[in-house]
């Protein structure tokens, strides 16, 4: 029951409309019997003012979402270490005279390897993409120590711009266009690689559409992800498998960096039964969604 001392919570970002964070934590403020609530705050423009005013009003907290993450670190009044090292902030904690600012893109990208048996350490590395989850993908990474990462881009110059943000930390990273790769696979050394596909290819509508369909690319694959859950198997994933590899998609993470936000906000722990229930009544929804 929605009372004066419930607290509120929301998403801010643009567009909103297909974002299953509603749906995940109000499912979560049920099942922990958590007084919360949880919305959509479409931000049109003025993403300093919402924030402010937001603050004013006592909300309790926020994700940040597209195409906020980056911005929001000049509007906020601390930033938490890794989210810091990223670049980007997803999750918002009322402080006393501000908002915290925290990642959970990497603890749900890290959860979601290890609860699917995945790791990236001593491996070498390929990242599809060299967006916003790409950084988290290479923050990843270099935290658990993988062998070597090369980012495959279509627009180098960003592929180069990631690699020399990182470079003071880690100097094992190669850049590649994604054009030379699908003209020549040899360019790529390994036979073993972990690869995180982080474009939006592939994604609902365009599902028959694939980063890259030459066969020889998947052989030189061990395993991977493709953060895309919408639909649940992509052309890529479909691709990783023909050959015999591994391939998760990324609705785990989605719903594991939501749990980690809930308990920040909360400090309490989501036990593993809630999160399984909450899956199944996602990939419902998400079957709807996509008739
Ligand atoms: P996100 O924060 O989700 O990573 P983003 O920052 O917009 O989103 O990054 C999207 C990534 O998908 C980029 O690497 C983009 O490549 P470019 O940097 O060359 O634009 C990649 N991408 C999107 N559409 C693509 C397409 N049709 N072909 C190849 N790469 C594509």
């Amino acid at each position: 029951m929605i009372s004066a001392t419930t607290k509120i919570y929301g998403i801010v970002g643009r567009p909103l409309g297909h974002s299953l964070s509603p749906l995940l934590q109000n499912s979560l403020a049920r099942a922990t019997d958590t007084d919360m609530i949880y919305v959509a705050f479409h931000v049109s423009e003025n993403i300093e003012t919402a924030i402010n005013g937001a603050f004013e009003l006592g909300i309790s907290g926020f994700n940040v979402t597209v195409p906020f993450k980056t911005d929001m670190l000049k509007l906020i009044e601390k930033i938490e270490k890794k989210a810091k090292k990223i670049g980007a902030v997803n999750t918002l904690v009322r402080g006393e005279t501000g908002y915290i600012g925290y990642n959970t893109d990497i603890t749900g990208l890290e959860m979601s390897l290890g609860n699917n048996g995945m790791s990236v350490k001593n491996k070498n590395v390929i990242l599809l993409g060299a967006g916003g989850a790409a950084k988290s993908a290479l923050c990843l990474a270099i935290e658990n120590q993988a062998k070597t990462v090369t980012v495959i881009n279509r627009n180098i110059k960003k592929a180069e711009k990631l690699k020399e943000e990182f470079s003071r930390i880690y100097t094992a990273i190669e850049v590649l266009s994604l054009d030379a790769v699908k003209k020549n696979i040899g360019l790529l050394k390994y036979d073993d690689y972990f690869v995180f596909q982080t474009t939006s290819v592939g994604m609902y509508p365009n599902v028959n559409d694939c980063i890259i369909e030459n066969s020889k690319f998947y052989k030189k694959c061990d395993a991977g992800i493709d953060l895309i859950y919408t639909p649940f198997e992509t052309v890529f994933i479909k691709n990783m498998q023909d050959q015999g590899r591994k391939c998760i998609n990324g609705l785990d993470m989605l719903i594991l960096q939501g749990v980690a936000s809930f308990e920040l906000w909360n400090g309490i722990k989501v036990n593993r039964e809630i999160i399984e229930n909450i899956k199944k009544m996602l990939l419902k929804d998400l079957r709807e969604k996509m008739k």
